[in-house]
């Protein structure tokens, strides 16, 4: 690490509950929590989902960050100076966010779109109740083929290199202070305009919250399970990254069990918003993958005030979607820091160049 280039810290106790929320809370509560547990047969997966998350997840979570702290450096030298032979554990975990990344920005791109034609007054195109719109737009079929994919990751990508080259406490904390509660509350409005509007409603939220322990197999867990990683970002390297940000004093059981309570409240109500309404409306054919983007917009067009609820939802979703790529883009970040003693800002910029081209 150079010697003379401080480190980034976080600011205050709240910094580093921010910016773990941040990560931690983003597509994988909104987009795959949902599909996953449409897929593994929705009560039984939600809880186990939880029992899981709540345990082994909170006690990775704080290893992880106490690693961190106590290394006080990013993944590969903190792995490289428990000894040469683990060093390549950090190297892997470095590898994990931007192969992430890779698709991660694809879907921050479709939201980024389901934003835009919501709040254009397109809703009505997006909520047909098939998912023929959102499978023809994966697919290049509607007008603009492949160049609208790539044209809204581009933007998304873009977006996300802003806020990184802003810095980890300007980008990350301020961000999140006012996005993660607004869209708490958001969610929480949808869900009661379907509890009473949606015909039907109680057989979905059965469903979603009815375990079923004949469901139960060696296929849920470890789909709990993978899911617990992603959702935490666990063994990605962003939490030893972080925990070497954060200040001697700071209480990192408290900070890990309280953001793992927070990311996992966000899942179960993102899940409550979208599986019980997809169970009614059918799901959508492509396997789950589009309930966010087909059974949701079908929602927002029955629904008083739909037009501007919509574009909201996708822009805090896509805020969401972006802190969690900060998170990402840290890593590799932190990494070129140590090793090279560049200032963040440019090591930032040779990341964001690095996570473009792949
Ligand atoms: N935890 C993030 C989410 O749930 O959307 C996803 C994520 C962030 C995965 C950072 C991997 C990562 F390195």
């Amino acid at each position: 690490m150079s010697e003379n280039a401080p480190r980034a810290s976080f600011s205050g106790k709240m910094g580093l509950i921010l910016a773990t929320s941040a990560s931690a809370v983003g597509l994988g509560n909104l987009w795959r929590f949902p599909y996953e547990t449409s897929h593994n047969g929705g009560g039984i997966f939600v809880l186990t989902y939880l029992v899981v998350a709540l345990t082994f997840g909170i006690c990775m979570f704080m290893m992880e960050m106490s690693f961190g702290r106590r290394t006080g450096k990013s993944a590969i030298s903190a792995f490289a100076e428990l000894s040469r032979k683990h060093r390549f554990i950090g190297y892997l975990m470095a590898l994990c966010p931007i192969i992430i990344m890779c698709y991660y920005c694809v879907i921050g791109g479709w939201v980024l779109k389901w934003f835009f034609e919501s709040v254009t007054g397109n809703l009505s195109s997006l909520s047909d109740d098939s998912g023929a719109y959102w499978e023809g737009y994966i697919e290049g079929l509607t007008p603009g083929g492949f160049g609208q994919p790539i044209f809204w990751m581009a933007v998304f990508i873009l977006v996300a290199i802003a806020f990184v080259v802003m810095g980890v406490t300007k980008g990350i904390e301020k961000t999140s202070r006012f996005a993660m509660p607004a869209l708490f509350v958001l969610i929480i409005v949808i869900i009661g305009y379907e509890v009473f509007a949606v015909d039907g409603i109680a057989d979905g939220i059965s469903f979603y919250l009815k375990p079923n322990l004949d469901d139960l197999s060696v296929q849920t867990l470890t789909a709990d399970t993978s899911q617990v990683f992603y959702s935490l970002s666990i063994a990605m390297g962003i939490l030893i990254t972080y925990g070497s940000y954060a200040k001697k004093d700071v209480d990192l059981e408290k900070t890990a069990t309280s953001v793992c309570i927070v990311d996992s409240s966000v899942a179960l109500l993102a899940g409550l918003m979208i599986v019980p309404v997809a169970f009614v409306f059918g799901f959508p054919d492509s396997s789950g993958m589009g309930l966010m983007f087909v059974s949701l917009p079908q929602v927002f067009d029955m629904m008083p005030g739909g037009a501007v609820i919509a574009p909201l939802f996708y822009l805090l979703a896509a805020f969401a979607a972006v802190t969690s790529v900060i998170s990402m883009a840290e890593v590799g970040t932190s990494v070129l820091f140590d090793k090279s003693g560049i200032d963040r800002k440019k090591s930032a910029v040779i990341i964001a160049i690095i996570l473009i081209g792949v």
